[in-house]
């Protein structure tokens, strides 16, 4: 089975979920802004993560979202943080959807800063999508 991690973090915290669930794929968290996010080999689960900002996801998610190549996501699973609302996972979703892309309808959220139990919850979420 083909796993990818990607994200987007300006702070950190949504790196540290990404890093967790790339923990339990055994892959590398790749933030969307390098060179080596572009999925070029067919994956079948794309776990896709970001952050809300002034009610909104980044620029550089927002276009890693439009330009992923739909012939090579079989699904994606969206994970995500924030201070309080959890729009962004419906906007990350979005993205996917206008770009023909299949994602689960589970999704993993943190309030702002994981702790240690919650990279645990993580990593145990990542796991059923193995
Ligand atoms: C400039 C800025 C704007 C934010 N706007 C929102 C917001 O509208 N709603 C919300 O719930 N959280 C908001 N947050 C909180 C972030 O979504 C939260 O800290 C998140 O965990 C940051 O993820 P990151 O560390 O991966 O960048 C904002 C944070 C920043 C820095």
């Amino acid at each position: 089975m083909n796993i990818a991690v990607r994200y987007y973090s300006r702070t950190g915290n949504t790196k540290a979920v990404a890093e967790a669930i790339a923990k339990a794929a055994d892959v590398s968290a790749v933030s969307v802004d390098q060179p080596d996010a572009v999925i070029s080999e067919p994956v079948d689960v794309l776990f896709i993560g970001g952050a809300l900002y002034a009610y909104g996801i980044d620029g550089n998610l927002k276009d890693y979202l439009r330009l992923l190549d739909k012939e090579k996501v079989k699904k994606a699973v969206v994970f995500s943080t924030s201070w309080i609302s959890k729009h962004s996972l419906d906007l990350i979703k979005k993205g996917l959807a206008e770009n023909g892309i299949q994602t689960e309808a589970e999704t993993f959220y943190v309030r702002s800063r994981p702790n240690e139990s919650q990279l645990k919850a993580a990593e145990a979420f990542a796991k059923k999508f193995i």
